[in-house]
């Protein structure tokens, strides 16, 4: 039977970073460091993950019918994505990220979503999610798009990941369609408000339908919460952080790729974990590592 691969759903933005000492106050101008340009979006920085760890990813996106888009779509082809799903606007601009990365790593973002809102709840019903064995979604589309994938991809016997990210209060309907939700820890409490923390929070998922919630805690790692109880999983410390941008995506991508390749979940957050850390030491949303690279990483730990 021919293997059923990742799909990811969400965006693909056009990333315009600006290294500075610092992140600056609201009013203040800094002087940063070289402009550079970078593939960037959560979707894209999702599926450029999984396809690193388990070749073969699947992509679907809104983009303009523009330069940025065309050169995009064309570089996610030379990675090996397939890019048939991904849909031209004409009358918009292909989404662009302004991004601010302090000297220790850090980030602000600011999206111009632009052709990434335009995907529609009828653009998932013309998908064969029958055909993917795990569907990746973020919150940078259009919350009715988002909650239309994760309930026909479930329907169609896929495993679904949410990144609820830029976070937003997710309709109730949605949470039973969710088996693996990872937020990072602002992003919890941002989508269960009536929390004050993280391990209620989770509970408070679960209890409503969610499956697996993993918590992303940066340097510190990250925590599971299942029907098992809570179990934490810590980072590699050692690695320097050059630039934070994309690493949850790195983490959530290659998260989907070890369910595949590992076989099991604490497994799979450990490969995600060993990526993420590895992501971090380069600059750029997307300068994620091979699977020989994060197997070296956690061979040494
Ligand atoms: O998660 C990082 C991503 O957020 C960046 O690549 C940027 O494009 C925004 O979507």
């Amino acid at each position: 039977m021919e293997d059923r691969g990742i799909l990811v759903v969400g965006s693909m933005n056009v990333d315009m970073v600006v290294k500075t000492s610092r992140i600056p106050s609201p009013g203040e101008t800094l002087l940063g460091g070289v402009f550079q340009k970078f593939e960037g979006g959560k979707g894209a920085n999702q599926a450029v993950a999984a396809n690193a760890i388990c070749r073969g990813a699947h992509f679907c996106a809104g983009i303009g019918d523009d330069s940025f888009g065309r050169e995009y779509l064309s570089y996610l082809r030379g990675r090996g994505i397939d890019v048939s799903l991904v849909k031209t606007f004409s009358d918009c601009a292909t989404g662009v990220a302004l991004i601010t990365v302090a000297a220790d790593g850090q980030n602000a973002i600011t999206v111009a979503p632009g052709a990434n809102m335009m995907l529609s709840e009828s653009d998932m019903e013309g998908i064969d999610f029958s055909k993917f064995s795990h569907a990746l979604f973020q919150l940078e589309n259009d919350l009715s798009t988002v909650a239309r994938g994760l309930k026909l991809a479930r329907k169609a016997g896929c495993e679904t990941v949410l990144t609820p990210a830029p976070a937003k209060i997710l309709p109730e309907e949605m949470l039973p369609d969710i088996d693996y939700i990872v937020p990072n820890e602002i992003e919890i409490l941002q989508i269960v408000p009536e929390c004050s923390d993280a391990e209620s929070a989770a509970q408070k998922l679960i209890s409503s339908g969610v499956r697996n919630v993993i918590v992303t805690l940066g340097k510190r790692g990250c925590d599971l919460y299942n029907g098992g109880g809570k179990k934490h999983f810590p980072t590699y410390e050692k690695i320097r952080p050059v630039d934070t941008v994309g690493a949850g995506d790195c983490f959530t991508g290659s998260f989907a790729a070890g369910l595949k390749v590992c076989g099991s979940l604490e497994g799979a957050i450990e490969l995600a974990t060993a990526a993420a850390s590895l992501k971090v030491s380069k600059m750029g949303a997307q300068s994620v590592a091979s699977l020989e690279e994060v197997r070296l990483l956690m061979s040494q730990k």
